[in-house]
């Protein structure tokens, strides 16, 4: 093959990579096409990794002879990580979804930072810095994202509890970034300067570098509660995406930069919208205390619960016209998608109109709740957004809350001293009558008090989401 022609297969195997990652993170956007575009893009990256390999040139553009043991090492490598990541996948509960993101993307982070600290000596010298800017950037931002993204998995597995709030743990950290940015801009001046190669390479401060970015990526993670996980898990996805690009520009390689940009943009809208939906800016996010804190609201519980028992309730849904379900956290741990589809069956073929109240961040991650209801085949126009139920609650007969809390809590709207407060919320407490099911009186991810449950209005319905359930559906069959 001429260089011409290898350059010209390797230019279109970029290209369909490229559209395949931009079309697919567009049908990403549609639960019914999600699952296809996630194919089609995986498809794209297939080629785009065979096209590097297969078409590896040397400098003089033919393809390059590259010994045996290589290509056993590279697909020995890939053949290992699929299974591993197959079967990570595989076997995931909903649930878990952010720690296996957390994890694949702090895998991303940590081959960023190989790729620079592997990179860095061969690309010093005078006439370098723009090289050097790519390999150090793309290498500190690889190592926060990949720290950071460990710190994220172990929070959210439970390993590290509480979240570590070292003294003065602000200024610490902004003085530590202060630090990291003069040292990496340090490092591509006196890297770039005549005389230095391979050989005289300053890798000892490449070392410390490095080191220093990981302990950045942790500090900036340990002191963020449980409950802003989700968005920081995204911030540092856009992390290794920038990470990733910077890859792209050393390596000249396109669809390593479409990639990343990609994952870089996505992450950051991401980031954004969780933020806009829970109205709180990322500053607060990474500075403030936020779930899993012991500060909170001031509010004095006054007033006591009533709890309905199952026959009442089925008596109560089956001469109703109306009915919204909000699901929120408890029913992706109950694994109760299929039942309430059964309930949401049962009461349509009595004549009663059911919808389903979606909050932006019910749940713990971005869609949790719409990607958790098409498992069980609920129509996608059940499925109403908060702006457009909440003028609706009004004419609602019953809402039934399953396994949600703080995204039904007023105290975001009436309490200046709760942490959630701002936060848009399901404004449940205007309609008839509100049916809570819930395990217990324990609080939700922000860890507050809800007086929701002791609306006059309000009654709840004790147990396990599922359980609750089929017993409800058991009933109304009998009616
Ligand atoms: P939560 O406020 O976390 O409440 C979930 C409730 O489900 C708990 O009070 C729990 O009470 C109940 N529950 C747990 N297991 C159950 C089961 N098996 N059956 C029945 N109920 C069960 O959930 P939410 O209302 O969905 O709010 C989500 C929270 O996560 C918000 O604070 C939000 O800001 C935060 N967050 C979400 C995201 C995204 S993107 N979704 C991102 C960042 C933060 P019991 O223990 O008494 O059963």
């Amino acid at each position: 093959m001429t260089p011409t022609t290898i350059l010209l297969i390797k230019g279109l195997a970029y290209l369909f990579g490229s559209i395949t990652f931009i079309v697919g993170l567009k049908m990403m956007g549609n639960a019914k096409s999600a699952s296809q575009g996630n194919k089609l893009a995986a498809i794209g990256m297939v080629a785009a990794i065979l096209a590097t390999i297969i078409l590896h040139t040397d400098a003089s553009g033919q393809l390059a002879s590259v010994p045996a043991i290589v290509y056993f090492i590279i697909f020995g490598a890939i053949a290992l990580g699929t299974v591993v990541g197959w079967m990570a996948a595989m076997r995931v509960q909903m649930t878990k979804m952010p720690e296996l993101v957390s994890m694949f993307n702090g895998m991303g982070g940590a081959c960023a930072a190989l790729i620079g600290l592997m990179e860095f000596a061969h690309n010093t010298g005078e006439g370098k810095t723009g090289t050097l800017i790519a390999i150090l950037l793309g290498m500190v931002i690889g190592s926060i994202s990949f720290s950071g993204s460990v710190i994220a998995f172990l929070k959210l597995n439970g390993t590290m509890g509480k979240p570590i709030r070292l003294p003065l743990y602000n200024i610490l950290n902004t003085a530590l970034l202060i630090g990291l940015s003069i040292f990496t801009a340090y490092m591509v001046h006196m890297s770039s300067q005549p005389g230095i190669d391979h050989v005289s390479a300053p890798m000892g401060l490449l070392y410390g570098l490095f080191a220093v970015a990981i302990i950045y990526g942790i500090l900036f993670t340990i002191p963020i509660g449980g409950a802003d996980m989700p968005v920081v898990i995204s911030l540092l996805n856009s992390f290794t995406g920038l990470a990733a690009a910077f890859g792209g520009f050393l390596y000249d390689n396109k669809v390593m930069l479409t990639g990343g940009i990609l994952v870089g943009s996505a992450g950051t809208l991401l980031t954004l919208i969780m933020c806009k939906a829970m109205n709180r800016p990322l500053w607060n996010v990474i500075f403030g205390a936020f779930g899993g804190s012991s500060g909170g609201s001031s509010l004095e519980v006054d007033g006591s619960i009533k709890d309905i028992s199952v026959s009442d309730l089925a008596v109560q849904l089956n001469y109703s016209k109306k009915v919204v379900i909000v699901p929120g956290y408890g029913l992706a741990v109950a694994q109760a998608q299929h039942i309430i589809k059964e309930l949401e069956n049962l009461l349509e073929e009595r004549g009663v109109e059911v919808k389903y109240a979606i909050h932006p961040v019910a749940g713990r991650m971005p869609g949790h709740m719409n990607v958790l209801l098409a498992e069980s085949n609920v129509s996608y126009d059940k499925l109403v957004e908060m702006d457009e139920i909440n003028p609706e609650f009004e004419q609602t007969d019953v809402v039934l809350v399953v396994g949600a809390n703080d995204v039904v809590n007023p105290a975001a709207k009436s309490d200046p001293s709760s942490p959630i407060y701002g936060m848009p919320i399901l404004e449940v407490d205007r309609a008839k009558t509100v049916i809570v099911n819930k395990r217990s009186m324990n609080a939700g991810y922000a860890g507050i008090e809800n007086l929701l449950f002791y609306d006059p209005k309000c009654s709840m319905f004790f147990g396990d989401a599922k359980k609750a359930l089929t017993a409800l559906v058991a009933e109304l069959k009998t009616m």
